[in-house]
This record gives C-alpha cells, sequence and structure tokens, in this order.
C-alpha cells in the first residue's frame, strides 16, 4: 500500500535520488533543500507503506509532489512518479494532494507547467481539471512550456 509523507529537509537526497530517475534535467539534494526552504514550500513523498512491516524491505520511495503557495495562488514545482508506479493513480493521487493541502492552506487557483511534448503529464493534469492558460516559446530547450491553471475545490476547506 502506497502511503504520503510529509517531505522535509532531511529528505533532500532521497528526493533528489527520485528526481534523477524521472527528469533528463534533475534537480540536485542542495536544490532540494533550497526548494523546501523556501517559504510557503511543502511536499510530499509516496512510499510503499507495505514494505514498512518489521521483516520486509526497507521503505521504498514510489513518487513526490512539492508545490508551493504564495497568499492564494499556488504552484507545483515538480510531480514525478517512480517508473515501476507509473499509470495506477498515483500521479493523480500526489496531485489531488498537493491540490487539497493548497486550497486548505488559502489557495484559491494552482498554476503548473509541463513540456508541450509531455503527453503524460498534460494529460494528467487535464484530467484534474487544468487548462492551459499560457505558453513559453521553447521554453524547454526548444519545446515549448504549457503553463496550466485550475481552480481549487474550497467546499471541503474548513472555515
Ligand atoms: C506524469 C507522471 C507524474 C504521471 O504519473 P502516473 O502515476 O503514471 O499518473 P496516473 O497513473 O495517476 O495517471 C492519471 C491519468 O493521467 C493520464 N496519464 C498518465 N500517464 C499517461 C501516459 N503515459 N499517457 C497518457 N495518459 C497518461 C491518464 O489520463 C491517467 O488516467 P488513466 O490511467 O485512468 O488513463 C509520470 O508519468 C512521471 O513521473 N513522468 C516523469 C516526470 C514528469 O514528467 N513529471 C511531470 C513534469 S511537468
Amino acid at each position: 500500500m502506497i502511503e504520503l509523507i510529509p517531505a522535509g529537509l532531511v529528505h533532500a537526497d532521497l528526493l533528489a535520488g527520485m528526481h534523477r530517475i524521472c527528469f533528463a534535467e534533475p534537480w540536485s539534494a542542495t536544490s532540494m533543500a533550497e526548494v523546501l526552504a523556501l517559504a510557503g514550500s511543502e511536499g510530499l513523498i509516496a512510499v510503499d507503506g507495505a514494505s514498512l512491516a518489521p521483516a520486509a524491505e526497507p521503505p521504498g520511495p514510489a513518487g513526490l509532489v512539492l508545490w508551493r503557495r504564495i497568499f492564494d495562488e499556488a504552484e507545483i514545482l515538480t510531480i514525478a512518479v517512480l517508473p515501476p508506479w507509473r499509470r495506477q493513480g498515483l500521479g493523480a493521487r500526489l496531485l489531488e494532494a498537493a491540490m487539497d493541502s493548497a486550497a486548505r492552506g488559502g489557495a484559491l487557483t494552482m498554476f503548473l507547467e509541463a513540456a508541450a511534448n509531455n503527453h503524460a503529464a498534460i494529460a494528467l493534469y487535464q484530467s484534474k481539471g487544468f487548462c492551459p492558460v499560457g505558453l513559453r516559446k521553447g521554453y524547454y530547450g526548444g519545446v515549448d512550456g504549457v503553463t496550466m491553471s485550475c481552480g481549487l475545490d474550497q467546499t471541503s476547506v474548513e472555515p
């Protein structure tokens, strides 16, 4: 069973290790720590909870999401799922958890960006209600960056 645990500075190496597997231009542990230290930054790590059992293998990381909220706007900074766990709903779960947390913190809108040729990511974002709102020409080494946004559900937020 996959569990989501809060990411902290102590996890910078783990986060960087996962990023290295998932991205051509990964963030270093130092970058992870710097991002997590920014005001309003939060993160979640998906771990294989079944392997937390005493006799089992060490916990296996499965994915991550980092986001930042500033007043009523939030932004997904990075999101990734390790290859063995893809297409099992984990990316959607991480994104939903980030959206819920940002909404609870007071965010009304969430933004993110993806390379225009990252069809998996764009399909994931569209499935969660994100719509394109801008284009950054050639932002990813010649590939356009698509900026997307989604209004956050305030109905489940405690007054
Ligand atoms: C993008 C990413 C996070 C998706 O994670 P995931 O756990 O596989 O996504 P989910 O299983 O939650 O998929 C949810 C929906 O997104 C869409 N989707 C996800 N991967 C897809 C793919 N490869 N092709 C088409 N649609 C896809 C589908 O609509 C899917 O729903 P479905 O499985 O019921 O059809 C993962 O592919 C990844 O880590 N990629 C590398 C890092 C990356 O590109 N991060 C985003 C940077 S902008």
